[in-house]
């Protein structure tokens, strides 16, 4: 995966910009998206003295052709949920002493090349970025304001203390299968940024193939490419040198070429510009290349990229599973919801909500209840909800001699494994009833809990909210009954008040990597 480094960019070109040029630059081209005006210095054929001698009429010239040009008030494209649905809220936060990190990007439902190199992306800025600042990584809540959100909204600024690293993310482009992310990276130190990254990344979910604004073009032509921009600084009169973009690297190059924004018409590279009285970037201005221009240099993955948005075509969201989002919690900070002793006639109305909030769950179903209610144990499992096992009739399990306590799990391994084909993978004993003897006898993890919120006495519906969300920290287990329909009504708020905070809602085996503890281990909460 390349990392650009934009910092090189600033001292190297765009000095010569002030905040005078600026100003002159918005009188000449007006804000946003004018044709250069070209004068071709004919008159139209109708009004001309000489109409009088038709076959001498001058044909109309040709429209000019579009040029390279500056755009001071371009306003990038920014689609929200309607343009772009399907997308999932990612949030990676940490505090400790004189360090914050906050990174929100979004990646497409269920699996995706896309989905995989954001998390791997991220997972290592910010470990890196912790450790350069002595901390390892830590997935924190209550961190960032607004806390998970929805996919790439705009939040509230993260207080500048310490050194800070955030990340923003914005979708430029959503048409047929292409989906375009981009990702801002700021660094500071208090209020002051010292280094700020751009790049968007494309992906095309038809052909797997993905890739940063770089990528859009054929290998070798990045410098002519690059001409073409320098071309509109120039005649924008902002270049104060033949190349503004001479002395960069070709890693350099890149790096002003990673945050292209394809557009049906246009290539658009955003340039920061700096002050000359004391060197700090003020403004990034805008500059647009059309497409027919740069044509030749674009790779077959640039081509297609653009095809796809030239066509105006609806995005074709992926659609996968609730429960088969990737999620890696190692990196951001999570939570499992779990409900015992369904399925039963209030199991398939919840399911509704968690499809709806595109929260995955753990339910720990029994037997006699699976054998009665199959089809809610089936749709359980093909919406990605995992599956433990919590009895055949919800003894408790330390008063019953050795082959009781085999009959009541197995006889409920097997109901579940007939009813829809895959074997829980964990017990939940009734009552969290557990001693060593029942551990070594239960042929699977022992899956806890640390957050009880007591829903079977049915508290008042702000006291179950709280427990369930305040009560949480990082990689908590939350016990919950789907045998309430005061608890199912309060599972959105819940779902909310702990997203807030910062949580992604997870399995408990995705807690653990998707690899649960051996057989008998004890588990109250995953990794902490
Ligand atoms: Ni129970």
């Amino acid at each position: 995966m390349r990392r650009s480094r934009r910092g090189e960019l600033r001292p190297a070109v765009f000095a010569v910009a002030t905040l005078a040029t600026m100003a002159a630059l918005i009188a000449v081209t007006g804000c946003s998206g004018a044709p250069p005006v070209t004068d071709t210095g004919l008159e139209s054929p109708d009004a001309s003295p000489g109409a009088t001698e038709p076959e001498q009429r001058v044909d109309p010239l040709p429209p000019p052709l579009p040029q390279p040009r500056v755009d001071v008030g371009y306003r990038m494209p920014r689609l929200g949920p309607d343009e772009a649905p399907g997308l999932v809220p990612r949030l990676a936060a940490m505090a400790a002493p004189e360090l914050t990190v906050v990174a929100r990007w979004a990646t497409p439902a269920g699996s995706s090349v896309l989905g995989d190199a954001l998390d791997a992306r991220f997972a290592s800025a910010v470990r890196s970025y912790a450790e350069e600042h002595g901390a390892a990584w830590s997935p924190g809540v209550d961190v960032a304001p607004g806390g998970v959100g929805a996919p790439c909204a705009r939040q509230p600024l993260t207080e500048p203390v310490g050194a800070s690293l955030t990340v923003d993310c914005g979708i430029v482009a959503a048409a047929g299968t292409v989906l375009g992310e981009r990702l801002i990276v700021v660094r500071r130190e208090g209020a002051i940024a010292t280094a700020i990254d751009r790049s968007t990344w494309y992906a095309d979910a038809s052909t797997g193939e993905l890739g940063d604004g770089a990528a859009l073009y054929r290998p070798g032509a990045e410098p002519r490419v690059l001409a073409l921009f320098a071309e509109a600084l120039r005649s924008a009169g902002l270049a104060g040198v033949a190349d503004p973009f001479a002395g960069l690297t070709a890693e350099g190059v890149r790096a002003v070429l990673a945050d292209t924004i394809v557009t049906a018409d246009d290539l658009v590279v955003p340039v920061p510009l700096t002050s000359a009285a004391d060197g700090q970037a003020r403004h990034v201005i805008s500059v647009l290349v059309p497409v027919r221009l740069v044509r030749p240099f674009l790779s077959g993955f640039g081509a297609a990229v653009h095809a796809a948005i030239a066509s105006g075509a609806p995005f074709e969201p992926p659609s996968a599973p609730t429960g088969d989002d990737r999620v890696d919690c190692t990196l951001v900070a999570c939570v499992s919801i779990t409900f015992d002793d369904g399925p039963t006639s209030l199991t398939d109305g919840l399911i509704d909500t968690l499809r709806e909030l595109r929260a995955p769950a753990t339910f720990f179903v029994q037997g006699g209840a699976v054998d009665r209610r199959p089809d809610e144990a089936r749709r359980l499992v093909d919406e990605g909800h995992e599956l433990g096992n919590h009895t055949w009739s919800h003894p408790y399990l330390t008063k019953l001699p050795d082959p009781e306590v085999q009959a009541e799990i197995q006889r409920t391994q097997e109901a579940v494994h007939a009813a829809v084909g895959v074997w829980p993978r964990s017990l939940r004993p009734p009552y969290g009833d557990v001693d060593q003897r029942v551990r070594d006898l239960a042929g699977l993890p022992v899956i806890v809990w640390d957050v009880d919120t007591n829903d079977w006495q049915r508290p008042d519906r702000a006291t179950l909210i709280e427990r369930a969300v305040t009560g949480a920290s990082r990689g908590s287990i939350v016990l919950m009954h789907d045998t309430h329909d005061s608890t199912i009504d309060a599972v959105p708020d819940i779902i909310a008040g702990l997203r807030d905070r910062g949580f992604t809602l997870a399995t408990v085996s995705e807690q653990f990597g998707g690899a649960l503890p051996d057989p008998g281990e004890l588990v109250s909460h995953g990794p902490r």
